[in-house]
């Protein structure tokens, strides 16, 4: 259908004078007797075009003024009469769909709550248009930032038979329906389509180690699972996972290389979405583009577990999970670290080996792994890091002691044994940093169709 992105005539690359067509959706209309306004949006822009509509001249569709029809307009492109831009003076419409007067999306500004009920609709406001333009623009940003520095784009299995996080999240991959024929559960899976247990995977780190001790520097973009029960505004069932994993790096060279990421993406973002971003700052977080700015200028802080604790102790705050070394950090205690003590985002380093995975490289004081997780204030943890354990008979160590099935693991331990290199990695949760970036407070607000605890449509 031949016509003009509105984006392009908003931005004044079509000129005042020019014919055009326009298609689009009827945002807000004002009809009278004489005239008729109509502001349309088609996707393109968060702008809308306002249409005029001259009865003297052209007797517009019932149709054209209902909220939410969908138009095709040909018009003269003017200086706005408001002398805020153009507008289009029209000379024909049709309407290519009406909408009914039940169209859910009556008032202009409604609460986030209420279009969770109506996800196939939302997408059409601009709030949503905004989150789904920067998400866009940042997934490209993120390729690029790989792709300039020469990592390989890896696409790893969301089918798996092994449990990467070992924390008993991943959802059942099964053809077998109920049945009581099964005397036990080995009997069960080996019926079952992969003959054995599968899952979908909670990350791509595995099969992403066996790629970078390969090809070097990868990464991977796709989604993962976890079958939490966590019915909280920063989880999902499905996200998307970044999941870069570098041959020959230890803990400070890939937390280097977090920071640059973040920063990369960040300052990308506020080059192509700024009017985007100036409406986030209007509509949901005061002062997110300085937030932005001193991420981009200023050094992460990189603070050790044990004097975080230490400091959350001393800090006289009465938190619901009480704090002490050992502990796993809380929601409240990581926003109090990078919210209330540091101010800014925060790599918290070497937290003790019970609370985290079995994968993660031990360090020599027996009680610590190289581990980081990257905390950002409003949101918590967006980054899981860590440097990976190279030695073959601590890894099995640490697996042993967790009671895993090392025969599910064989190509993994494998990459111990052949060659074993130092090397790291880290899980960006695609969601937690476009909530940080967009200050969209619910996870469920950043994704087009959530996945949570009892919801799915
Ligand atoms: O900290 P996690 O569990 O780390 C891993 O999966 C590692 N294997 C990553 C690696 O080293 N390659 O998850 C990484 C990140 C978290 O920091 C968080 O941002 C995001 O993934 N994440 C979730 N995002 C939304 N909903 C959930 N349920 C999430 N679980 C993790
Ligand atoms: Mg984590």
């Amino acid at each position: 259908m031949q016509h003009t992105d509105i984006r392009e005539i908003a931005s004044g690359v079509i000129p005042v004078g020019a014919t055009v067509t326009v298609c689009g959706w009827v945002r807000t209309a004002r009809d009278s007797k004489n005239m008729a306004f109509i502001e349309l949006n088609d996707g393109t822009t968060l702008k809308h075009m306002q249409i005029v509509v001259d009865k003297a001249t052209l007797t517009p569709p019932a149709a054209a003024t209902h909220l939410g029809a969908a138009l095709r307009v040909v018009g003269t492109v003017v200086e706005a009469q408001n002398g805020r831009g153009v507008e289009i003076n029209a000379s024909a419409i049709d309407v290519l769909g009406d909408c009914p007067a039940d169209y859910p999306l009556q008032k202009k500004f409604q609460k986030l709550e209420t279009l969770r009920e109506a996800p196939h609709l939302r997408v059409r406001t601009n709030t949503f248009n905004a989150v789904f333009r920067v998400r866009s623009v940042m997934a490209a940003a993120i390729h690029r930032f790989f792709q300039e520095r020469g990592y390989v784009y890896v696409n790893t299995p969301l089918i798996t038979g092994s449990d990467c996080e070992g924390a008993g999240e991943m959802f059942q991959v099964t053809t077998i329906g109920y049945s009581d024929k099964y005397h036990s559960r080995e009997e069960y899976y080996a019926n079952d389509f992969f003959g054995r247990r599968a899952g979908l995977s909670v990350s791509g780190q595995l099969e992403g180690e066996v790629a970078a001790t390969a090809f070097g520097k990868i990464y991977t973009f796709g989604p993962s699972f976890r079958a939490e029960n966590s019915n909280t505004p920063r989880h999902v069932a499905e996200f998307w996972h970044i999941e870069p994993e570098v041959a020959f790096a230890e803990l400070p060279d890939i937390i280097k290389i977090a920071e640059e990421m973040i920063k990369y993406i960040i300052s990308d973002v506020m080059a192509n979405c700024p009017v985007e971003l100036a409406f986030f700052e209007e509509r949901f977080e005061a002062g997110l583009l300085d937030k932005l700015r001193h991420v981009v200028e200023n050094d992460f802080a990189i603070v050790e577990y044990t004097d975080a604790i230490e400091q959350l102790k001393a800090s006289g705050r009465q938190f619901e999970y009480p704090v002490e070394w050992g502990c796993d950090l809380q929601t409240e205690h990581e926003r109090y670290i990078t919210e209330v003590l540091y101010k800014k985002p925060v790599f918290l380093v070497n937290y003790p080996k019970e609370i985290k995975s079995f994968y993660m490289k031990q360090n020599p004081d027996g009680k610590t792994v190289a581990a980081t997780d990257l905390l950002v204030p409003g949101v918590g943890e967006i980054i899981g890091c860590s440097e990976r354990e190279a030695d073959y008979d601590k890894l099995v160590a640490a697996m042993e002691a967790r009671h895993m099935d090392l025969s599910a693991y064989r190509d993994y331990l494998d990459l111990r044994k052949y060659g074993s290199v130092p090397h790291s990695g880290f899980g960006l949760g695609f969601e937690r940093i476009l909530m940080y970036v967009t200050g969209m407070q619910n996870i469920r607000d950043v994704i087009l169709y959530p996945r949570t605890v009892g919801s799915i449509r």
